[in-house]
């Protein structure tokens, strides 16, 4: 049994629940943040005195000095985004020297990833998903059909003959789909590429299973930090408009390499309303009027390609299944501020589904479009007050602290941490809550 005290971090709607900013809130009382899965399809936005953050590879503890980020073996890497993203934050003054490890066994997202996820989106049509095109379907592809490429194959044991006919095999193998000869790669300019890449890498890569054992053995806290969110996990998702990975925290085990007892609690969170980007059902989206102002209010667009969200209101029959698949103990709710403007407000209790009421999703596609939700009304807090910027429990409206008592009874978890702005302060931290420990 470990005798740390690590915390998960995961997404319990689809994605963008604000979890860059809740991970950064955190990060500084721990020793170490470590991302289990994803790639930088992901877009964790922190705002910090007024200077804004965009993650999309790097955990989001990096922001706080001393704090050590880990990327796992669940991880795909394309090293041009990494590297981007490494330059981005020197020039915006954060030092990133030795505070980044990254997994020798992490599989690499490479140019032809990319052109492969182009072919297979437009061979969809009306059936595509929607992805981000950052070409991190392809590599979970390559990675479980055991022709990926890894960190540890490019770092140190460079130009074998190995490595050479793999990237040989895959870009030919490409080319041979896509029957496009102007958007083909050349092989040997991909080799070429990915042995420029080991020198840059070499110093951050390691054995993350170890380095994370070896910490905890000796005292070291690590937050586990997820991308996207539950209902965006590959299993446990809206199959198949998922992403590629487990983003629930079973993915943390197999994407870093601990065991399940390194996960002491688990936080998921939610917005005070729903978004989701990208194609498949979504019961509660309001096509206008709420959902264009929901979108408005809360600058509803994608951090990774600026596509606008679609927005509707809280579900509770999702978040329960988040809190169910993920053992989640509390909740994080943010951007409640944004529900300041509503007369009303409503939160879906069940789905009417034939004729009989559902309260767990279904697992055929169908079957969950043809879903339509059932609604309780909640009474707005816009002749009260606002809650913009709150950062104490007792100063929130009583029909806000009502509305989070019911998001409380509908997932049968506390609200340990709410959010009521973009920046770091704009934040009330609930007493007694989960979050309680690691703040201390
Ligand atoms: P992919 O992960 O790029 O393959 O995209 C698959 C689905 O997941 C699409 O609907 C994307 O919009 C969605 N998705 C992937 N990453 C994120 C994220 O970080 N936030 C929200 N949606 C995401």
């Amino acid at each position: 049994m470990s005798s740390t005290k690590n915390l998960a971090i995961v997404g319990a709607q689809w994605g963008d629940e604000g979890k860059g900013k809740i991970v950064d809130l955190l990060a500084r009382n721990f020793r170490i943040v470590a991302r289990f899965q994803g790639g930088h399809n992901a877009g964790h936005t922190v705002i910090v005195d007024g200077s804004q953050f965009v993650l999309h590879l790097i955990p989001s503890g990096i922001l706080h000095p001393g704090v050590v980020c880990v990327i796992g073996n669940g991880v795909v890497i394309d090293p041009a985004a990494l590297f981007a993203e490494l330059d981005l934050l020197s020039e915006q003054g954060i030092d990133t020297e030795d505070r980044i490890l990254i997994s020798d066994r992490a599989h690499l997202v490479l140019p032809y990833h990319r052109d492969l996820e182009k072919l297979a989106e437009t061979r969809r049509g009306v059936n595509r998903i929607g992805t981000t095109s950052q070409g991190i379907g392809p590599s979970y592809e390559d990675k479980i059909s055991r022709h990926g490429i890894r960190i540890g194959d490019v770092v140190g044991a460079i130009s074998t003959s190995r490595l050479k006919a793999a990237v040989r095999g895959n870009v030919e193998a490409c080319n041979r789909l896509i029957e496009a000869d102007e958007d083909s790669e050349e092989w040997s300019a991909v080799l070429d590429t990915v042995v420029r890449l080991g020198p840059r890498l070499a110093p951050m890569v390691t054995d993350v299973s170890t380095y994370l054992d070896n910490a905890m053995r000796t005292g070291k806290s690590i937050l586990f930090e997820g991308a996207q969110g539950a209902m965006l996990d590959v299993d446990h998702g809206t199959y198949p408009y998922v992403t590629s990975s487990n983003s629930t925290t079973g993915g943390i085990c197999t994407g870093l390499g601990v065991g399940p007892r390194a996960i002491n609690g688990v936080l998921g969170i939610v917005k005070a309303y729903t978004t989701r980007v990208g194609a498949g059902p979504f019961p509660t989206e309001l096509v206008e009027g709420v959902g264009d102002q929901l979108r408005v209010f809360g600058s509803e667009f994608g951090a990774t390609t600026g596509r606008p969200r679609r927005c509707g209101w809280f579900d509770s029959v999702i978040a329960r299944h988040a809190v169910r698949v993920n053992g989640i103990d509390s909740l994080a709710l943010t951007k409640l501020d944004v529900l300041d403007e509503f007369e009303e407000i409503y939160i879906c209790t069940g789905y009417k589904c034939g004729g009989s009421i559902l309260t767990s999703p279904p697992a055929n596609i169908d079957q969950l479009a043809s879903c339509v939700p059932e609604y309780e009304a909640i009474p707005g807090w816009c002749n009260e007050a606002k809650t913009s910027g709150i950062q104490n429990d007792k100063e929130l409206p009583s029909a806000a602290r009502y509305y989070l008592k019911r998001v409380e009874e509908l997932t049968g978890v506390p609200i340990s941490i709410v959010s009521t702005g973009a920046e770091r302060s704009e934040t009330i931290i609930r007493s007694g809550s989960l979050v309680a420990p690691w703040l201390t």
